[in-house]
């Protein structure tokens, strides 16, 4: 479970700072599905960053599971991000000369599992995604949705409690989005929290929570009521 508190993020460059989270608070319960609104500049990936623990508050407080990690270092930053979170983006941030199979099973890397393990948890993640007959090649070789999918897999190969999908099917058409969308659909199904970015309504509305921000503020918190 998430808990954000009062949390601000402050950029400073030079003799500028940009207040780009306003003292946020939020409640996030497991197996959530959260769809996060807002204009370009709103603050939305910052505050993923901050749940994500990618990035760390100015001032606030954040509880994970009911711990305080604004007192936690890097490391224990690192391995909780490694347990409980998976990360999706919109570029799908892939490694070009790796196949999908090699692109899934690297982070897997630091989990301290054996390369068979790995290999395996990385097998049955592309094959979560219907990428069976894909995992040898690199993402050249596939589509842009193709390409969303094994991202997908390595978000999932780690079995995290949390998806963070930062605008995942900005890169992508209509109908590719909506397969994306379904994929996630059918984790939240499986327990796992999603928290996703989207400008777009009819992607936030896969959500069962919908959350709106302008200018570094939550100005909205309302349930999906079609949902
Ligand atoms: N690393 C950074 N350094 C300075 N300013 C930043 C940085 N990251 C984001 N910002 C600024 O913070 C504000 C919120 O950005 P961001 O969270 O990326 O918004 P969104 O994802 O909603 O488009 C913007 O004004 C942006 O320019
Ligand atoms: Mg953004």
């Amino acid at each position: 479970m998430i808990e954000i508190n009062d949390v601000s993020k402050e950029y400073i460059m030079g003799d500028n700072s940009l207040l780009a989270l306003n003292k946020v608070s939020i409640k996030i319960d497991n197996g959530e599905f959260i769809s996060i609104m807002g204009a370009s500049g709103s603050g939305k990936s910052t505050l993923m960053n901050i749940i994500g623990c990618l990035d760390i508050p100015s001032s606030g407080n954040y509880n994970f599971n009911k711990k305080d990690i604004s007192k936690f270092n890097s490391n224990q930053l690192a391995e909780l991000r490694n347990n409980e979170i998976g990360f999706v983006f919109q570029n799908f941030n892939l490694l070009p000369r790796l196949s999908a199979l090699e692109n899934v099973t690297l982070p897997l890397m630091y989990s301290g599992k054996s390369p068979k393990n790995r290999n395996d948890l990385a097998i049955k993640a592309l094959e979560e995604v219907g990428l069976k007959d894909r995992i040898h090649h690199r993402p050249n070789q596939l589509s842009g949705g193709q390409q969303q999918r094994v991202s997908i897999a390595r978000a999932i190969a780690g079995t995290p409690n949390i998806i963070l999908a930062d605008e995942p099917t900005g890169a992508l058409d209509s109908k590719t989005s909506s397969e994306i969308m379904k994929i996630l659909k059918l984790l939240n199904n499986k327990k796992i929290t999603i928290i996703l970015v989207t400008h777009e309504q009819d992607i936030a509305l896969y959500g069962e929570r919908i959350i709106n921000m302008k200018d570094g503020m939550i100005i909205e918190d309302k349930k999906n009521v079609i949902n």
